[in-house]
């Protein structure tokens, strides 16, 4: 794998800056943005005044736990515009979630918000080893989802060129990625799977593809993984994280010289640790739920958001700027199964110690007699596997998960291609049980 290592000259004075120039910066910006919520917001009146409290209690920047949480709920129930801190004329772009459930949560940007967001991005591509002139193959949708347009304006203002070929069309991922040779591919994890599985079956080498360096992220995904993928394409894999409600992509990003969690651009976006049960400000170190305060949003800031990902915040390496831990999942997909709680990513990890099944996999929970069932949908990587073989490799993933994670499953092997594929987000988890409606 070729050394991308940024040389210094590349890094933003931001990224190097001392802490107290970063907190001063932080705490001027975070009475900045309490202040345009309050005053151009009705809904975060509302809240400080139910509250009591007001932008000028904020002396330091732990008073900023004073103030309350804003979670999805509060953006579903302003649905679509009453988050919004300024005028429509002011507004450049609105950007939406899936919504899955409910209606979708829609955000909006302003000029000044969109520099931002690109600026961000294109510290990020640079964390992850990108330089003016490289090309990048954006297979992130395009659409209402922050993946594509996000990184693409990023990697425009790195004066990067921009494939955007969005996500789906897998044949036409290869031959674009194997014809134009790009050095950079930004794609979800599950989905680059499915690239991989393409460059297989055309009988590609894709250690032979052009490509350095992959920007995986928008779903959780493990170690292993990267494992996984660096091998099977030489080159490095590192982990992007956002979400709309934030601004997208490129509110975390982890630095290629060092992969050892993502470095927050904390200049923008406030991080704090909460314990999810009682609402309290964890130290440093502790595992809880992230919460982020914007420090610049114009169009619509953002106030202790829950993000319900949890992770633990560390102190920065490659740059001074906090970590935070690689998500693991979010407080949403953890299954509980007769009392113990299982992340798909722990499921993922012993997957991927099974040589005979490829990575896909798909989780589904039932009901029998009472008694709640986690059937892992798996495939065998040998087409044609004869019985005992594939009953061997089911029997092997069943003992990793019950060592390891403390559970019993069942393990259903399939022929190659036949687990459900994405072309964005894998869907992990269906469950059938009488009182979840997934
Ligand atoms: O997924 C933004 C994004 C696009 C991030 C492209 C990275 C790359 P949303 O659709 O609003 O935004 O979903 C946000 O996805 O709260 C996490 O639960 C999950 N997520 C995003 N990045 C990661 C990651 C985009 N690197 C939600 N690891 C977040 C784990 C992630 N989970």
């Amino acid at each position: 794998m070729k050394d991308l290592t940024p040389a210094p000259g590349d890094l933003s004075a931001i990224e190097i800056a001392s802490a107290d120039e970063l907190s001063s910066l932080q705490l001027e910006r975070m009475r900045w943005s309490l202040n345009h919520a309050y005053a151009n917001s009705s809904f975060y009146q509302a809240q400080f005044k139910q509250h009591g409290v007001h932008p000028d209690d904020l002396k330091c920047l732990e008073d900023l736990a004073r103030f309350p949480f804003t979670t999805k709920q509060d953006l579903r129930a302003n649905y679509p515009f009453n988050m919004f801190a300024v005028s429509k004329s002011q507004l450049r772009r609105i950007h939406a979630s899936s919504g899955t459930t409910g209606k979708p949560t829609v955000v909006g940007y302003t000029q000044k918000d969109l520099d931002v967001w690109a600026e961000v991005v294109g510290r990020s591509i640079t964390a992850a080893g990108g330089r003016a002139g490289d090309m990048i193959h954006n297979a992130y949708g395009y659409g209402l989802f922050t993946g594509g347009l996000g990184i693409h304006d990023g990697a425009e203002r790195m004066d990067c060129i921009v494939v955007p070929v969005s996500g789906g069309m897998t044949e036409r991922q290869v031959t674009l990625i194997t014809d134009f040779k790009p050095q950079i591919i930004t794609v979800t994890p599950s989905y680059m799977l499915s690239v991989l599985d393409e460059f297989n079956a055309r009988g590609i080498d894709p250690r032979d593809t052009s490509l350095n360096v992959g920007i995986f992220g928008a779903e959780p995904w493990t170690n292993s993984m990267r494992q996984e993928i660096e091998q099977a394409f030489d080159m490095h894999a590192v982990d992007i994280y956002g979400l709309s409600e934030v601004i997208g992509p490129g509110v975390s990003m982890e630095c290629v010289e060092s992969k050892d969690g993502l470095h927050i651009w904390e200049d923008h976006f406030y991080p704090e640790i909460i314990d999810p049960e009682t609402g309290e400000v964890l130290p440093d170190g502790e595992q809880g739920e992230l919460v982020f305060t914007s420090l610049s949003k114009e169009a619509m800031p953002i106030i202790r958001y829950r993000t319900r990902d949890l992770t633990r915040l560390l102190p920065g390496t490659a740059r001074s700027m906090r970590r935070m831990e690689k998500v693991t999942g979010r407080s949403d997909d953890m299954i509980i199964l007769r009392g113990v709680n299982v992340f798909p990513t722990q499921v993922e990890e012993q997957l991927l110690k099974c040589k005979d099944l490829s990575p896909h996999f798909q989780i589904e929970l039932t009901r029998d007699d009472r008694l709640d069932v986690m059937t892992v949908h798996v495939e065998s990587t040998i087409e044609g596997a004869a019985s005992d073989r594939r009953q061997a490799s089911a029997a092997e993933l069943a003992a990793h998960i019950k060592n390891v994670i403390g559970v019993s499953s069942k393990i259903n092997v399939s022929e190659p291609g036949k687990v459900e594929r994405s072309l964005g987000k894998a869907r992990r988890v269906i469950d059938h049980r009488p009182e979840h409606n997934g």
